[in-house]
């Protein structure tokens, strides 16, 4: 059965749009967990456009399923997540100017580095997780470089216009995640999910875990965090 990781950052983009101390994505964070989920996701980005330093820290207190941080591989970051501890990070590549994270990891121009976070996090005992496109080359570079598990990049699939390319998008995912369990790694999924298109993995029993932010806090601001989030929830376990 998948299971469902929230990311807070939104809520935090919702206190920064005003500089002010709500909403906290650290309360979200528990109303998340008493609805059920199995983990909570946050991003620490290098300008800090939503999630801040004092949120990671306070989440990692709070937090009592697991705790995902998202983080590009640079210094500064791993550092953090040595003396955070999360349980698992999930490395991202990262651009200034992008509105959310526009790509998956790109391990064919990366790999160095990104081999180099992976040991430093697993020697600290940080479960790692890499954050990449549906193909199967990436994978097998992830797999080669000893992460434990994989996040494929559902955003073309989400994004896709037409129904042929939707079909497309959607059997890279397929692809990669079977190639994915094949190589033994865990396979999760994240990026542009909302309450209708995630219903197409349904009988796949492929992803063990879906990572999703924007659709959850959107439908939030209707209807109440813990709805909109048990909601996402049956889905996810119904799939
Ligand atoms: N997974 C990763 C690696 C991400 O960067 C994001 C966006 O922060 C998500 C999942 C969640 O995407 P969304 O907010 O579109 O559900």
């Amino acid at each position: 059965m998948s299971e469902l990781a929230v990311n807070v950052d939104h809520i935090a983009t919702l206190r920064e749009a005003r500089k002010i101390n709500y909403p906290d994505p650290v309360i979200a964070a528990g109303i998340c967990e008493l609805a059920g989920v199995d983990g909570i996701v946050c991003h620490l980005r290098e300008d800090r456009r939503h999630i801040q330093d004092r949120d990671v820290k306070l989440l990692r207190e709070v937090v009592q399923t697991r705790l995902i941080l998202e983080m590009a591989a640079t210094e500064e970051m791993l550092n953090i997540a040595l003396s955070i501890m999360p349980d698992v990070v999930t490395l991202v590549p990262e651009k200034r100017v992008e509105v959310t994270t526009e790509g998956g990891l790109d391990l064919t121009t990366s790999k160095g580095n990104i081999a180099k976070a992976v040991d430093t996090l697993k020697n600290s005992g940080i479960k790692v997780c890499i954050f990449i496109d549906p193909d199967p080359e990436q994978i097998q570079i992830a797999h080669k470089i000893g992460t434990d598990s994989i996040e494929i990049h559902t955003g073309a699939y989400c994004e896709a216009k037409t129904e042929v390319e939707k079909d497309k998008t959607f059997a890279e995912i397929v692809n990669a995640a079977n190639f994915g369990k094949k190589l033994s790694i865990g396979v999760n999924a994240g990026h542009g999910l909302c309450y209708n298109n995630i219903k197409r993995f349904k009988g796949h029993d492929l992803i063990q875990e879906f990572s999703i932010g924007h659709s959850i806090i959107s439908r939030a601001a209707f209807v109440g965090l813990e709805r909109a989030v048990k909601e996402m929830y049956e889905i996810v376990k119904d799939l």
